[in-house]
């Protein structure tokens, strides 16, 4: 049996998960999923209650999201935390979500430690608080080897500020003599993201219904599935999860070529 197989039949802890799981086929689970976490906002404003209430209510989810891929057999799970565009909403919003990050992050750390998640934080971290890039980094720094669940936030991060910065990389390299532009291809660029190492995301959900990428993995959502559910983020449970890896399982991945064997789902 190998390894996939065997994560998948291992049963897990939690009783739910594990009904959860006999529901997905091991070959067709995907190896990264992306998640645009969209509607805290609305969340809070359906209970007249403040917008940081519905981003503390995010976290409960992601708690959540994030025990159920790992459980799920799902490799690499990469979630919009905070955008570069996230800094025009008003001051109050922001310090809450910046207060939120470094809290959930140190409460969070030792059990992702115990349960080997590797946690990658990805967008320009340098613009961020001190303490809180300094958190970030050392969770980085604790988990850099671990081999379960692959946890990618992406924190201040932009599709567009990637890919300049990929190419700034790049242009570089040719400044140093190291590449001739002639020979440029897409692996140069793929090479330069900010997690080069994480496979291209199989599949992109996004909840609360808005049917936009928002400058989300610009370069490896080429051909990632989508799945849209109206399910505010706060909302959002491992079954809704499930679903969406069951429809991803229904369907059929061409990447621009026709439906063929090696272009069906799996590994
Ligand atoms: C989008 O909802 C959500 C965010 C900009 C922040 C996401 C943050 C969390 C899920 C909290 C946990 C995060 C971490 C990294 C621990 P919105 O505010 O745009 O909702 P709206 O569109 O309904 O207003």
């Amino acid at each position: 049996m190998n390894a996939l197989l065997s994560k998948h039949f291992k049963p897990c802890p939690d009783p739910e998960l594990q009904t959860l799981k006999m529901r997905l086929d091991p070959a067709r689970i995907p190896a990264h999923v992306a998640i645009i976490m969209d509607g805290n906002g609305r969340w809070a404003h359906a209970k007249g209650r403040d917008r940081l209430l519905g981003h503390w209510e995010g976290y409960r989810t992601l708690q959540k999201i994030v025990a159920a891929s790992d459980a799920l057999g799902v490799q690499n799970l990469t979630v919009f935390g905070f955008s570069t565009e996230n800094w025009r909403r008003p001051e109050t919003e922001v310090g809450g979500l910046m207060h939120l990050m470094q809290a959930a992050m140190s409460a969070e750390i030792e059990a992702l430690v115990r349960s080997h998640v590797r946690i990658l934080v990805t967008g320009r971290l340098d613009e961020l608080p001190e303490s809180l890039r300094e958190t970030f980094e050392n969770a980085m720094r604790r988990t850099a080897g671990f081999g379960g669940l692959t946890f990618n936030l992406a924190i201040n991060y932009g599709g567009r500020a990637e890919i300049a910065d990929a190419a700034r990389e790049l242009a570089k390299a040719v400044q140093r003599g190291e590449i001739d532009p002639a020979d440029i291809t897409e692996s140069h660029l793929s090479a330069r993201m900010y997690a080069p190492d994480l496979p291209d995301p199989d599949l992109l959900i996004r909840t609360a219904g808005e049917m936009r990428i928002s400058n989300f993995l610009l370069w490896g959502v080429a051909y990632s599935e989508m799945y849209v559910t109206p399910t505010l983020w706060p909302d959002f449970t491992p079954t809704h999860l499930v679903e969406a890896l069951e429809e991803y399982a229904r369907r059929t991945r061409k990447f621009g070529a026709v439906a063929a064997p090696e272009h069906t789902l799996g590994h």
